[in-house]
């Protein structure tokens, strides 16, 4: 059994998680969180799934070797791919995410909702169960985005490469008269400006970092782990890419510097 001081491990492929991470660190400020970036290995979007799995255990593995308490899956791809086996596998609490298709259809006033994601995780089985559970109750419009998340991971937040592929992405959802977007992959948050400002002002943009931080809580509580509430929280992150590129674009993104380790062994 753990110990509440123990660290909260996040993961993702490369810096999109950051989303539910600042969510996180917001929320629970006495904890101790671990991030990895998996950027050697990005993106996961487009890899066989079994690949995208490994990944997750790989990561999850070096976790819990720094005393993770918990860990969160803070990528919709690997959630997809990986999410069941994990929790099989391993006894401690790991929280996954998934696309906010349950608020949407209970929020759109046009009865058209979008759904932006990879293509691993719109063509997953996990996917298709909760458009069977929720897609009844709107028209659900899914719209995979290869190259996406590689711009966030590159640093491109906005520009023409983000614009273009955005354009071209939304250009069909928009003519549906979708009013409720779905961000269902960690690194679309960082493009809210530019997505909010093709889409127009009208269309409601859902992240679920705040559903994802709530449910950590909860977990947390349920097992009696949540940190004492007189620790200072602290912070340490990892990448199996470049070290120096990860803490340039991490601080860029978190609005402070950080430094990014490199992840030992390779995991
Ligand atoms: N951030 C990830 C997600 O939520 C995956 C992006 C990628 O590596 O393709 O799906």
């Amino acid at each position: 059994m753990g110990n509440h001081n123990q660290p909260i491990g996040v993961f993702d492929s490369g810096v999109g998680g950051l989303s539910v991470f600042r969510r996180i660190r917001a929320d629970l400020p006495h904890e101790t969180l671990l991030y990895v970036a998996d950027s050697g290995h990005a993106p996961y979007g487009n890899k066989p799934a079994e690949f995208v799995a490994r990944r997750a255990f790989a990561l999850t593995e070096f976790l819990l070797d720094q005393g993770a308490k918990a860990v969160v899956v803070a990528c919709n791809t690997a959630t997809a791919a990986a999410i069941a086996r994990l929790r099989a596998h391993f006894s401690i609490p790991i929280i996954g995410i998934e696309p906010a298709l349950k608020p949407a259809v209970a929020e759109t006033r046009s009865g058209v909702v979008g759904i932006l994601a990879t293509s691993n995780t719109v063509r997953s089985d996990k996917f298709a169960h909760l458009l069977d559970q929720h897609g009844h109750r709107a028209r659900v419009m899914v719209q995979p985005c290869p190259g996406l998340a590689d711009c966030v991971d590159q640093g491109e937040l906005s520009g023409p490469h983000p614009r273009a592929l955005l354009e071209r992405y939304l250009e069909p959802l928009l003519a549906a008269g979708v009013d409720t977007l779905v961000l269902g992959c960690t690194h679309y948050p960082f493009l809210t400006p530019l997505i909010q400002r093709l889409a127009g002002p009208e269309v409601t943009i859902l992240d679920p970092s705040p559903a994802v931080a709530r449910q950590l809580r909860r977990r947390l509580e349920t097992v009696e782990l949540l940190a004492d509430g007189h620790m200072a929280g602290g912070e340490r992150y990892f990448t199996s890419g470049i070290p120096e590129r990860t803490s340039q674009l991490v601080s860029r993104l978190l609005g402070h510097p950080v430094v990014v380790e490199a992840l030992p062994g390779q995991a």
